[in-house]
């Protein structure tokens, strides 16, 4: 079995949620992770949980909608770790509200946050992939796939995504660097004001977080030749609400 030790991972959006289950698997399997948030407080605080005499994480505070603040936080990682091999473009948001409600902020909040900031993210990383023939992943939704009411600025957004990422993928198999998308359906996070702290039982027929960084561990040892490029994830038992 291959090893990730020793390898550098940027997360966006890794103060709670899925980034942050990410990073937590990712350290354990020995690989150093630099994780962003738009305050340095909370990724400062994250990073202290996650450091591990596995490896070590680094807290910086980047707004995925900033270009420059992508840059920076590249550099940043660099300067830390020497390299990034693995970058996963997680940071995101939802509104949900009828076409009649939905406002220009919220529809602008959740295009610029869920797709701009994943272009940011690949453009200020992908000379750096290209180095370490690394692996991009991003974190659509299964609402990248399924429409519903009250979704038109999120399903824009996740539907963007996921073209946007096979795209991408095109760009860039050739040059060395994996490119996924992971599709997930509920997941048990602090998304859209939930406390996933206070439902443990309420949520557990959801997806948790940890299982998302077990599904990143087993993509980064896939063997280079073999690439899941777009990858649906559902919780087995929703009945079970
Ligand atoms: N939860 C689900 O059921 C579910 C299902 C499918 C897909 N997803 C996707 O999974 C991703 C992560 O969501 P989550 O469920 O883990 O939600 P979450 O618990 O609310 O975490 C969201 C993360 O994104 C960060 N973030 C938000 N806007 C940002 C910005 N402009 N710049 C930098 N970081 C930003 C937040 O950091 P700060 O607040 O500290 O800035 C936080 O770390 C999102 O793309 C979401 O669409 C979630």
């Amino acid at each position: 079995m291959s090893t990730l030790k020793n390898k550098t991972a940027f997360i966006t959006g890794g103060s709670k949620g899925i980034g942050f289950g990410i990073a937590q698997a990712l350290i354990n399997e020995g690989v150093n992770v630099a994780i962003t948030s738009r305050s340095l407080q909370a990724a400062q605080d994250a990073a202290e949980k996650l450091s591990s005499d596995k490896a070590k994480a680094l807290g910086l505070k980047a707004d995925v909608r900033n270009l420059i603040d992508q840059e920076e936080a590249i550099k940043a990682t660099v300067k830390e770790f020497g390299q990034v091999d693995y970058v996963i473009a997680n940071a995101g948001l939802g509104h949900f509200a009828s076409i009649e409600e939905l406002t220009d902020k919220q529809w602008r909040e959740t295009i610029d946050t869920n797709l701009t900031g994943v272009f940011y993210t690949i453009k200020s990383s992908v000379a750096e992939l290209k180095k370490s023939e690394g692996y991009f992943i991003t974190i659509s939704s299964l609402a990248g796939t399924n429409f519903f009411a009250n979704g038109a600025a999120y399903n824009a957004s996740k539907f963007g995504l996921t073209g946007f990422t096979q795209a991408v993928m095109l760009d860039l198999r050739n040059e060395g660097v994996s490119v996924s998308t992971i599709m997930p359906g509920s997941v048990s996070t602090h998304f859209n004001g939930n406390n996933p702290e206070e439902k443990k039982a309420e949520e557990a027929w959801k997806i948790q977080i940890e299982d998302l960084g077990e599904l990143v561990v087993d993509l980064f040892k896939m063997n280079k030749r073999t690439l899941p490029s777009k990858i649906e994830v559902r919780p087995s038992q929703p009945g079970k609400k």
